[in-house]
């Protein structure tokens, strides 16, 4: 590998270095948002999910707020819980 590659090659480890914590944190971010938003949703009595007239479209909802958080929760190296 000539000099140059070698010098590229450092400066992209470097700069990956530096990114890597800042996409964790984003990513942590992202996912607490999506938590707090997801908490209002599901505590909210008008947002009944079971047996309300809109119960598919909400439960929908709720398995997609799921696989998002798991898939977070995988990037992150955190085995997800299916039940509390
Ligand atoms: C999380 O929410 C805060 C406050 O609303 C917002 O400023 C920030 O951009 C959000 N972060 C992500 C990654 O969505």
């Amino acid at each position: 590998m000539s000099a140059i590659w070698g010098s590229i090659c450092c400066s992209l480890l470097r700069l990956l270095r530096r990114l890597v914590p800042i996409c964790y944190r984003m990513l942590c971010d992202y996912l607490y948002n999506l938590s707090e938003i997801f908490s209002k949703f599901y505590s909210n009595p008008e947002c009944k999910v079971i047996g309300s007239d809109k119960e598919t479209s909400r439960l929908l909802l709720c398995e997609a707020t799921a696989v998002d958080m798991r898939k977070c929760f995988n990037l992150l190296g955190i085995t997800p819980i299916y039940k509390i």
